[in-house]
């Protein structure tokens, strides 16, 4: 299974993610490849902010080695699950879709609501780790005994 993480920039919420996701996967043995990607071309080719490498490492996750890349459509192809960090990124994702089966692999990565965007405020990235980390918990507890269930429609 391929899951890709989507935000704005690439370099805060979804370097999390990404990190995260593969790092647990791993962890319990299951054949998953996470990706991330920005919506914005501002970041591409840039390694995550130093704010999100330094909270990850504190959490013993390593996501120096990324790199930025800008979300395309091309990636609806490639990944089977796409979760975006908020609104704005929902509406630009969508908006690249070609057909409506595209349109099935996007979902918000919390169900019901937003991952903050921290670039602007240094006391945000612990809290977004939580976020991010329980939400990962919890697709590794769903999607390894159902994988189904996870795909959802957005009209
Ligand atoms: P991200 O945060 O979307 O979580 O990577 C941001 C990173 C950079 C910018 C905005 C948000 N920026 O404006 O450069």
């Amino acid at each position: 299974m391929k899951i890709l993480m989507v935000c704005l920039g690439n370099i805060c919420r979804s370097p999390l993610a990404h990190g995260v996701l593969q790092h647990f996967a791993n962890r319990k043995g299951l054949a998953w490849t996470v990706g991330s990607a920005g919506t914005g071309n501002w970041h591409v080719g840039a390694p995550p902010d130093h704010r999100s490498i330094a909270i990850a490492k504190e959490y013993g996750v390593d996501i120096s080695e990324q790199r930025a890349q800008q979300f395309d459509s091309h990636h609806f192809d490639e990944y089977d699950h796409i979760l975006v960090m908020d609104r704005e990124n929902l509406r630009n994702v969508l908006a690249k879709a070609k057909t409506p089966e595209h349109r099935t692999r996007v979902q918000l990565f919390l169900p019901d609501g937003e991952v903050p965007d921290p670039y602007f405020d240094d006391g945000l990235f612990d809290p977004v780790y939580q976020l991010v980390a329980t939400r990962c918990e919890e697709l590794v507890r769903e999607w390894s005994k159902n994988k189904q269930s996870s795909r959802r429609k957005i009209e």
